[in-house]
């Protein structure tokens, strides 16, 4: 699908393999979160943009790149925590945002709690993570927000799809490119992805 992308790379593959694992206890699964997440990050710059600069090596002076713009990551809470230390670990100078957001568990729509975020998101790259991408509600509301405060650059990075929210967030946010490790079979009755990770934020703190 147009803006779907699927990280293949067998690092990415390998780690999440052990994510679903129900037997992977808490403390591995936030260090393979973490690391999966650093992983995709490749992928998910590798065509932001560069600027030239000088510098002096300790031979001589030459012409060299670094990034042209900052980066802010916007984390939706509670679950994006796991994954904001894989990304900080390779772009240390990055914001960071909040959103709190939870699903009601009846209507599987979100509720917006906290929003905290970077005040020039207009001159960044921004990069929203959550690893799961279920309805899309969660996604669809945090891109809305992240837009009115200016934000024009957009990418959505998750570790888990499901095809429902996938298409969701394409059809109200057709410019939002989403990365993803795994594009999966669907939801449950109970809004869950299957096969899925189960709840990732419970997984990640130990919460059940
Ligand atoms: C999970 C997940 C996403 C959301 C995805 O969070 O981390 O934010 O569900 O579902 P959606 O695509 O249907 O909106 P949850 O609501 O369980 O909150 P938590 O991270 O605080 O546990
Ligand atoms: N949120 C999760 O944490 N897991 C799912 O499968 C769906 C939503």
């Amino acid at each position: 699908m147009n803006g779907l992308n699927i990280i293949q790379h067998p690092l990415v593959q390998h780690k999440l393999t052990f994510l679903r694992d129900r037997n992977t206890p808490h403390t591995d699964f936030r260090r393979l979160t973490r690391e999966l997440t650093g992983f995709m990050l490749y992928e998910v710059m590798k065509d932001f943009p560069l600027q030239e600069i000088e510098v002096e090596t300790p031979l001589i002076k030459t012409k060299t790149q670094v990034l042209a713009r900052e980066i802010s990551i916007v984390l939706i809470l509670r679950a994006g925590l796991g994954m904001v230390d894989g990304l900080l670990d390779l772009v240390p100078s990055a914001r960071v945002g909040h959103v709190g957001l939870y699903r009601d568990e009846k209507t599987l729509h979100p509720v917006e709690y906290y929003v905290k975020l970077p005040q020039n998101l207009s001159e960044t790259d921004v990069i929203i993570i959550d690893p799961m991408l279920a309805t899309g509600g969660s996604a669809v509301d945090a891109i809305h927000l992240v837009k009115e405060s200016g934000a024009k650059t957009i990418r959505f990075v998750c570790m888990v799809a499901a095809p429902e929210g996938v298409r969701n967030l394409r059809s109200k946010h057709s410019d939002v490119p989403i990365y993803t490790a795994a594009l999966d079979e669907r939801l449950n009755e109970n809004g869950y992805i299957l096969p899925g990770l189960g709840d990732a934020g419970d997984r990640l703190f130990g919460t059940k």
